[in-house]
């Protein structure tokens, strides 16, 4: 049985507490929150309730933790787990900025110490799939993708005041998760163009961008996202994988190679019969089906095997600061009005805000 703990109930973290508690392998040690809630959670679910996650992590010494905190307390609370010796799963974004993923990575990697980051798509059906055609070979090599996250959240969304203003938009709340799938699926990101807009909820912040993406092997990709558009093209729909969201089937993300394109979620691999064909034949199309697993489930139990030292985690800390450099590359690209490279974003950690 692996032993963990949580750190941060709130809205995510009670996700989590839930899905250890119904996993075989794993039980849950304890959690850590001082809320009210996240103390009448612990009494309901039977496990011991901390107010400081430093003492819990002394007195219980659990295999790992699962890190749920606001995103600045990601950085203090990985770095307190990592001292440790305790493997933590750390909810997306990695660090608030570049310069605290840097400190999680330097630590990480120095004690030998695992990090997951908890960009969940990648475990989940539709994307593990696309990845093992992309790597068999089945697309060729990649040429150009696009995708879309387009979906309307309520007003009282935004009862939140920290939503409204700068780092509380699209770009870090969600464009974070489709920039981890398409360095993921298409590889490093090398520079980004982008526009935003406010135009419609009128915040400080942006609802909606759209964005232009050169990849280092020489593909390219656009993105549109908004979280003031009515649309079924979201991962969060056509997935049928979110928490929080009706099952939309239907395709957000198209990738195209010089063999064959392919269309995520509903999964339609296109190629020619034959491979001598070319844009005046016709198309054949084949649907890969999903293995009917659970994203989340898929990801908690990765995260055990990484806990006990059996696999190296899946997106790690240099990783999933990579994605967050891209994605503040974004918001960058747009307030500069110039094209961002990722290098220049994790060369100068501390200005990438
Ligand atoms: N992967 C996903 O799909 C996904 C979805 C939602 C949120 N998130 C991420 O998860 C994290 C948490 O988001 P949320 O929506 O659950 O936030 P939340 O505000 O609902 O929960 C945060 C919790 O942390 C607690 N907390 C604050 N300071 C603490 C401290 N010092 N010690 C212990 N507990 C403390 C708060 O009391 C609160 O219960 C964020 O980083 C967010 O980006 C990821």
């Amino acid at each position: 049985m692996t032993r963990l703990v949580l750190l941060g109930a709130g809205l995510i973290g009670r996700e989590h507490a839930d899905l250890v508690m119904g996993h075989p392998d794993a039980s849950l040690a304890g959690l850590a929150d001082p809320s009210p809630e996240a103390e009448r959670l612990a009494e309901r679910l039977g496990v011991a309730h901390y107010a400081d996650y430093a003492s819990m992590l002394d007195e219980i010494r659990p295999d790992g933790a699962i890190v749920a905190l606001p995103n600045r307390l990601h950085a203090p609370a990985a770095l307190a787990c990592i001292e440790r010796g305790i493997a933590c799963l750390i909810e997306k974004p990695i660090a608030g900025d570049v310069a605290d993923a840097a400190r999680i990575v330097q630590g990480s990697e120095r004690a030998g110490v695992p990090v997951l980051v908890g960009h969940q798509r990648r475990h989940s059906p539709d994307i593990r799939a696309a990845k093992r055609a992309i790597e068999a070979g089945e697309l060729g090599d990649l040429v150009a993708v696009s995708g879309m996250t387009l979906f309307d959240k309520p007003a009282n969304y935004f009862d939140a005041q920290w939503r409204t203003r700068a780092g509380g938009g699209v770009l870090l709340i969600n464009l974070i998760h489709d920039i981890d799938v398409l360095r993921h699926l298409v590889g490093e990101i090398e520079s980004v163009r982008a526009f935003t807009s406010n135009a419609h909820r009128g915040f400080e912040v942006e609802d909606t961008a759209s964005i232009a993406i050169r990849f280092a092997n020489g593909a390219l990709g656009t993105f549109v996202i908004s979280d003031n558009a009515v649309s079924p093209w979201a991962w969060e729909y056509t997935s049928g994988q979110a928490l929080y969201h009706p099952v939309q089937p239907g395709p957000s993300l198209f990738l195209s190679g010089r063999k064959g394109a392919l269309s995520v979620s509903d999964m339609y691999l296109w190629r020619h019969a034959r491979e001598t064909d070319h844009w005046q034949d016709p198309l054949v199309r084949e649907h890969r089906a999903g293995d009917g697993s659970r994203t989340y489930v898929n990801q908690l139990e990765h995260f055990i095997a990484v806990a006990r030292r059996e696999v190296d985690p899946l997106i790690d800390a240099r990783d999933g600061m990579a994605t967050l450099a891209a994605t503040l590359a974004v918001a960058r690209a747009a307030r500069e009005d110039r094209t961002v490279t990722l290098s220049e974003m994790l060369a100068r950690p501390a200005e990438a805000a």
